[in-house]
């Protein structure tokens, strides 16, 4: 059975009487350990989706169809289910980390919160793994890093820091919605590559949103390609990228840029 089954899904934003069909009858499915891509030019609905999951749309939206994690249906669960899940089984990563950081908490009180809400660790004990996880994303000096505020830390870094939050909670399922997009070009290589690595090493579960396919190619197993709300094509990677069907893919591939994951930095 499929870790998460996209069945239909629709997102309409309503806004001064008029209504953008953002997301159109779009299914799919990502398994467990595998990473889906979703890739589409800008405005193609691929955020929508992201944020459809688990409700997470500004109130202008609105949303129908099926989705569900394992056999719970994420779209009819309560709002207080869906509050636990969104950070806990379902974790995300977007664009621009300096937006989801706190400024004016420390990053191990950021850190600590994350932990003691979605795992059984308190404490000191929440502290330690705060550490190791800080670690585990490449920060030097974790300890230190612990008393910083997010003012204090590059770009690169606070994305590290995202990545530490989303991945204490023992995810199911990491979302990352162009999480490199803000960053500049070595650190997003950097970037990543830690999440290719953690992703094996942990055998987790990525939708990850990007509009490179070059990106797609290093980091995933599947691809579905959005063109204006709808999902055109959708294969392994081999398939879409050797054989094209969709102008959107074949546009998406002209354009793609020169990232390799491969060899040169960090
Ligand atoms: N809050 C909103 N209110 C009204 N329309 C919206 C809202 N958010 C998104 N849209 C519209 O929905 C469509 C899909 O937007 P979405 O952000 O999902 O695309 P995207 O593929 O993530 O684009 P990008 O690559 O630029 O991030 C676009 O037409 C966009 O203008
Ligand atoms: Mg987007």
């Amino acid at each position: 059975m499929a870790l998460l089954t996209v069945e239909h899904l629709n997102v309409m934003y309503h806004h001064r009487g008029e209504v953008v069909r953002a997301v159109e009858d779009v299914s799919f499915a990502v398994e467990a350990g595998e990473v889906f891509a979703l890739v589409g030019e800008s405005g193609s609905g691929k955020s929508s989706v992201a944020l459809a999951l688990t409700k997470l749309l500004p109130a202008s939206a609105s949303v129908s169809g099926c989705v569900r994690l394992g056999q719970q249906s994420l779209l009819e669960s309560s709002e207080d289910d869906l509050r636990a899940i969104r950070g806990g089984k379902i974790a995300y990563v977007f664009q621009d980390p300096s937006t989801s950081l706190n400024p004016v908490l420390t990053i191990g009180a950021q850190l600590c919160e994350a932990i003691e809400l979605h795992t059984e660790f308190r404490g000191d004990e929440a502290r330690r793994r705060a550490v190791e996880w800080l670690r585990d994303v490449g920060l030097a000096m974790p300890q230190r890093q612990l008393e910083a505020y997010p003012h204090q830390l590059s770009g690169g870094m606070q994305q590290r820091v995202m990545l530490a939050m989303a991945l204490a909670a023992s995810p199911s399922l990491l979302v990352a919605d162009e999480p490199t997009t803000a960053l500049d070009v070595t650190i997003q290589v950097q970037i990543l590559r830690l999440v290719r690595d953690l992703q094996r090493r942990l055998n987790l579960s990525v939708l990850l949103i990007c509009h490179d396919l070059t990106v797609v190619e290093r980091m995933a197993h599947r691809v579905g390609v959005m063109s204006e709300g709808r999902l055109v094509e959708c294969g392994t990677v081999e398939q879409i990228l050797r054989h094209p069907a969709h102008p959107s893919t074949q546009q998406l591939l002209r354009y793609r840029c020169a990232i390799s994951l491969q060899g040169g930095h960090g």
